[in-house]
């Protein structure tokens, strides 16, 4: 990818030139889920992704606003609420708290959610509707074309395949409604010289690619009122029509800072959007529609649309009908916060699809997290209790493989950084392993447990002790973004919870952990599965 990386020299200038108060800005969204189901770990993949983002940002100084929330207008809900007998409103309500309640369990820290339902927003599609139509970039005229509801997508004839709708393959409906057009064609030059212009603005290239060729063939006028059901936000001009579904949804981006209104303190401070992070199958929407609505209106364009793959299960996609929907609640319970977050995290690569299954799940947890980052912390710990009585001594000079271990541990943090801004979370964290697997060897390497026993080598034995510790404190830093339940249990064992100066990003030098600290051991910080044979 060609994103530009700025080098933590310029990274600390630029955090060094704001004053407190005047940190930069980073503003990351994820898509607004339909509450017409509950969710699964591929929802989870995508928000715990963007808060990984997010809070790594925030660890390096900046102001992070992440948002996420529910799109909870449209047919597909209405129909929902309909087969559980209840009304619109309620039913949303009732699963919208349970969106929360999972990701107050991921330990998922949005700024906001936002709500489709909810009058801050409503106002700002209102307004935004009623500004296109006044300047001529909507129309009314007679809609015949084909709507494929799951999808909440209008399709022509020519684009149906075996007359179903060629994204998901279910049946579509006819429909002949009198409607209004929203001007797509008249901006598609536009739009294609940005996307030409900034290599960045669609990710992968993949996406890009396709999204050229997509525009290329020419775009249609985008129907953007309903008249067949009321579920939805009244066009103001005639509300016998509602606003369509996904230019309701998209505009939550800006409702949720205030855009157009009184409040829009928020609006001006984080627009435009750094990263609007979506599913590969809703690209097309961020990358097409939403710019163009955004061009009408004289907003800037949001920097970047990522599109990452979809978590798979054994038989392809997750659905219910299949019967193999993984609950993220479940694998939670059995596993912890943080080993499913590690997971999702490290293994879809970035752009592709994935495989979920639950032997590599507990495969991650036993060789990543309890052989090499839990046991590089235990037997360190170990062998400074039995030998050094459990304080951290001073380093001596260097020798054998220190400088090595040392180098890598320093560059880690800035390659880790340029990974997160670029989305590639597995990379990052395959990244934050290498000091792991060095450390262990390096253990291997110096066996403190003899040097330990020797009172003429008590000198090195300090020297190893504190260098894996140091190492450590690094890691634990890195990889809070990641899996924020880790660092409190880990800064107890290392002596140093109350000194959060030493968990900061700025705090990553080497050589700041503080001599004559007391280390304490604890229980292992991820105990092995054992599964059977
Ligand atoms: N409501 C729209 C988004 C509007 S954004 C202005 C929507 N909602 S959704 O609930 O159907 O899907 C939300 C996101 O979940 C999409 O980005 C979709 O790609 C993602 N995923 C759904 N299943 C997934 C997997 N199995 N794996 C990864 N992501 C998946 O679309």
């Amino acid at each position: 990818m060609t994103t530009k990386v700025i080098s933590r020299r310029e990274r600390g200038r630029n955090l060094t030139r704001f004053g407190k108060g005047e940190r930069p800005t980073f503003y990351i969204t994820t898509p607004i889920y339909y509450p017409s189901d509950r969710l699964h770990i591929g929802h989870a993949y995508t928000t715990v992704a963007a808060d990984a983002v997010a809070r790594f940002k925030r660890l390096e100084g900046y102001d992070a606003f992440f948002l996420t929330g529910a799109d909870e207008h449209g047919q597909k809900i209405e129909r929902a609420a309909q087969a559980h007998g209840k009304a619109p409103q309620e039913y949303v309500d009732e699963i919208v708290a349970t969106f929360k309640s999972l990701w107050a369990e991921l330990r998922v820290e949005y700024s906001d959610f936002i709500r489709t339902t909810d009058a801050r927003h409503r106002v700002v599609v209102e307004q935004a509707f009623q500004r296109l139509y006044d300047q001529g970039d909507i129309y009314k005229a007679a809609y015949e074309g084909w709507y494929c509801t799951p999808c909440e997508t209008f399709w022509t004839e020519r684009q149906l395949v075996e007359k179903s709708c060629p994204d998901c393959g279910r049946p579509v409906e006819l429909l002949r409604e009198e409607s209004y057009f929203f001007r797509l064609s008249k901006y598609a030059d536009r739009l294609l010289k940005h996307i030409e212009e900034h290599p960045d603005f669609i990710q992968p290239v993949s996406r890009r690619n396709e999204m050229i060729n997509f525009i290329r063939q020419g775009l249609e006028d985008l129907c953007v009122s309903r008249t067949t059901f009321s579920w939805g936000i009244p066009v103001p001009f005639d509300p016998r029509h509602v606003v369509y579904v996904w230019v309701d949804a998209l505009t939550n981006y800006i409702s949720a800072l205030g855009y157009g209104t009184e409040g829009d303190a928020s609006f001006r401070r984080y627009w435009p959007a750094d990263v609007h992070l979506v599913g590969k199958d809703i690209v097309r929407f961020h990358a097409v529609i939403w710019p163009i609505l955004l061009m009408a209106l004289g907003i800037e364009l949001p920097k970047r649309v990522v599109g990452h793959g979809w978590l798979l299960v054994d038989g392809g996609k997750m659905s219910k009908s299949k019967g193999n929907v993984i609950d993220p609640h479940v694998l939670i319970e059995k596993y912890g916060v943080d080993a499913v977050r590690y997971y999702l995290l490290r293994e879809l690569p970035a752009g592709g699809d994935g495989y979920y299954l639950e032997e590599n799940l507990v495969g991650r947890i036993n060789s990543d997290l309890a052989n090499d980052l839990g046991n590089l912390l235990h037997r360190t710990l170990t062998v400074c209790e039995r030998f050094g009585g459990g304080v951290v001594n001073a380093p001596g000079a260097p020798e054998g493989p220190d400088e090595e271990l040392i180098a890598l541990t320093e560059e880690t943090p800035e390659k880790v950084s340029q990974h997160v801004d670029r989305l590639e979370l597995a990379e990052a964290l395959s990244a934050v392993w290498r000091p792991i697997s060095r450390a262990n060897k390096y253990l291997d390497e110096t066996a403190p447990w003899n040097l330990g026993k020797d009172p003429e080598k008590r000198g090195r034995f300090n020297t190893v002790v504190y260098n894996v510790l140091e190492v450590y404190r690094f890691v634990t830093v890195l990889l809070s973004p990641f899996m924020p339940g880790f660092p409190e249990r880990v800064w107890p064992q290392l002596g140093i919870a109350g000194r959060p100066e030493l968990h900061a990003f700025a705090s990553l030098r080497w050589g700041r952990f503080p001599a004559g600290v007391e280390v304490r051991r604890g229980a292992p910080l991820f105990p092995r599965i054992e599964t059977p044979k």
